[in-house]
């Protein structure tokens, strides 16, 4: 069992604020992704169903590690055309590789540890089109009483520059990036949202 599945079977998930990220609900309000559009680590689906909400005619994958949190993603009321898989990212089965037209990222580059970055960045070029968009809000600065930076755990933070430079190096091309208006409270000030494309 994953550390994960630990945390989502104790309900000891601090992460998850029973709501769609804001920043993802300001962008959608002016932009609704559309196409296929995957979410790794998608926890429990708020904002799977955020987006399959936002454009009905998208279609949605949800993907997460953790089986309760899947199985609990699969207990809403379906909200637009989304699914959701139990899987890793690292191990993309094949029918997930180059099928989708949009990644939204929230809190799953903060949740794998640095040495892993390469291959997340790898594992979402892989999960792309050619001309694909990675949508993200990161994390940049989780760090709390709780969550300290240094003790090998997650969330991992990160710098602006560091992030920007690992996905120019693996082709990404960074359209947008800003400081979201809105976030979780708390988080304000902390995030930053990066919209890129894939050659
Ligand atoms: C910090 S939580 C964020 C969940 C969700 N994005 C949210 O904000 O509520 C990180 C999520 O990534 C999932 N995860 C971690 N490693 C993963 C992997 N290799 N493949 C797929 N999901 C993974 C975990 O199970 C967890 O649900």
């Amino acid at each position: 069992m994953t550390e994960w599945e630990e945390h989502y079977q104790q309900g000891h998930t601090p992460w998850d604020k029973g709501a769609p990220a804001p920043p993802l609900l300001d962008f959608l309000r002016t932009e609704p992704l559309d196409g296929d559009i995957l979410v790794p680590g998608c926890g429990m689906g708020h904002d799977v169903r955020a987006i399959a909400a936002a454009a009905p005619k998208a279609r949605l994958t949800g993907l997460d590690i953790a089986p309760t949190a899947i199985d609990r993603a699969r207990g809403f009321a379906l909200a637009g055309q989304e699914r959701y898989v139990l899987g890793d990212l690292f191990d993309l089965e094949p029918k997930l590789r180059g099928a989708f037209d949009w990644v939204w990222e929230h809190t799953c580059y903060c949740a794998i540890p640095p040495e892993k970055r390469e291959r997340y960045l790898e594992a979402v070029a892989a999960a792309l089109r050619p001309g694909g968009r990675l949508l993200g809000v990161f994390y940049l600065d989780p760090y709390d009483n709780e969550h300290q930076p240094g003790n090998g755990r997650p969330p991992f933070g990160t710098s602006l520059q560091d992030l920007e430079q690992r996905l120019s190096a693996h082709g990404f091309q960074v359209l947008r990036s800003w400081v979201p208006e809105r976030s979780y409270p708390g988080r304000e000030g902390r995030e930053r949202m990066i919209l890129t494309q894939r050659p």
